[in-house]
């Protein structure tokens, strides 16, 4: 028994202003309308002004994510973690650098660098610290500006990804609460780490003349090994995670999963034979926005009056690492 529940008290989102749609990229890229649509359920994208950074990004989200919340105050935020694989700089964290954006001194503030699942692992660690009763109030941000990693000579992967941010209150909850999370479980496989990459930039490829000419600071990604792997991971991981929370598939409200491809959300939903129309689904609108995506895509659906406080939800996401997660919680 853990000695305390931890729980989302809100949620809040950011994308910037600027849309990118099919059409548009039809005129940057070899590619069609017709092509993306169909192969990734995706139409539209924002992409960050070149004067925003993440965690510009992160403080509008986190600071509506503080504004939706009936109970928190910004000075109760204990700790908060970021996840993002396209932070401000290399180092420092992008959370130091949104904890002097939010006026926040003395708190532990770090990034996890988990791909998409970014938001899946952060959130995960906030409630180990929440259970714990160590802290009681964590701001989770999932957050990405991944047009500026987009490698344009390759169609396979620029037409994906659009910017976003997205934030999270998680506070300790009453036992008597019914809000609360139910179960989380996050892993990695990393027989295949290589399939999702970007190369430059770190110890093993310092930047160099040839690392930008090879194109090694924008992501290489080998999309179909990948696809394979995210229906199957992301199902055997949600089935532990229910198993772990003594629930069922029924039990389940929404699944909000990683919006990477419709095909690939497609496929999970029915595998877990549940309808359609229980997935939340945003890909067409932000396209992949890797540790932010189900961040918008929760917002998206609170905001619209789908899920509602006392749903049971379940997220679920695989990335970077390969990593994959799925966490379940009551709203
Ligand atoms: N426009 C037109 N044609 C294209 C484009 C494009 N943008 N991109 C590729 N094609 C062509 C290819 O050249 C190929 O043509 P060919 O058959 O003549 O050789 C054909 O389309 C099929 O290419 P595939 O790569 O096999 O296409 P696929 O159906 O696998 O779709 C995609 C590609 C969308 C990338 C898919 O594999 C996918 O979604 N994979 C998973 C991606 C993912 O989930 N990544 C993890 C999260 S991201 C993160 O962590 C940052």
């Amino acid at each position: 028994m853990t000695k305390y529940n931890a729980k989302f008290d809100s949620f809040g989102s950011y994308v910037p202003k600027k849309i990118v749609n099919n059409f548009d990229l039809e005129k940057m890229v070899d590619t069609s309308d017709e092509w993306i649509k169909t192969r990734t359920g995706m139409f539209e994208r924002h992409f960050a002004d070149s004067h925003e950074a993440a965690s510009d990004l992160a403080f509008k989200a986190a600071e509506q994510a503080i504004y939706s919340s009936k109970t928190t105050r910004l000075k109760d935020i204990q700790m908060i973690i970021v996840g993002t694989i396209s932070g401000d700089h290399p180092f420092p964290a992008t959370a130091c650098i949104l904890q002097q954006k939010l006026g926040l001194k003395d708190i532990p503030a770090f990034d996890i660098s988990a791909g998409c699942t970014g938001f899946i692992y952060a959130a995960d660690i906030a409630k180990q610290y929440i259970e714990s009763g160590l802290y009681d109030t964590i701001l989770v941000v999932g957050v990405e500006i991944l047009s500026r990693l987009i490698n344009w000579s390759d169609r396979g992967t620029c037409v994906l990804f659009g910017d976003g941010a997205g934030a999270a209150i998680m506070k300790r909850a009453d036992k008597s609460e019914l809000s609360r999370v139910i179960s989380s479980k996050i892993t990695a496989d990393a027989s295949e780490w290589d399939l999702l990459i970007q190369k430059g930039g770190g110890s093993r490829y310092p930047a160099s003349e040839a690392t930008v000419k090879e194109n090694a600071h924008t992501v290489y990604m080998e999309g179909n090994k990948i696809f394979k792997h995210a229906v199957k991971s992301m199902y055997s991981i949600s089935l532990e995670a229910l198993k772990a929370a003594d629930l069922d598939l029924k039990d389940i409200d929404w699944v909000v999963p990683h919006q990477a491809n419709l095909r690939i959300i497609d496929s999970l939903v029915e595998k877990f034979k549940l309808p359609k129309s229980k997935a939340i689904v945003t890909i067409d609108k932000y396209a992949n926005t890797s540790s932010s995506s189900i961040l918008l895509a929760i917002s998206d659906a609170i905001g619209s009056g789908k899920i509602r406080r006392g749903d049971i939800v379940l997220i679920t996401a695989f990335g970077a690492g390969l990593t994959y997660g799925t966490m379940i919680f009551r709203y």
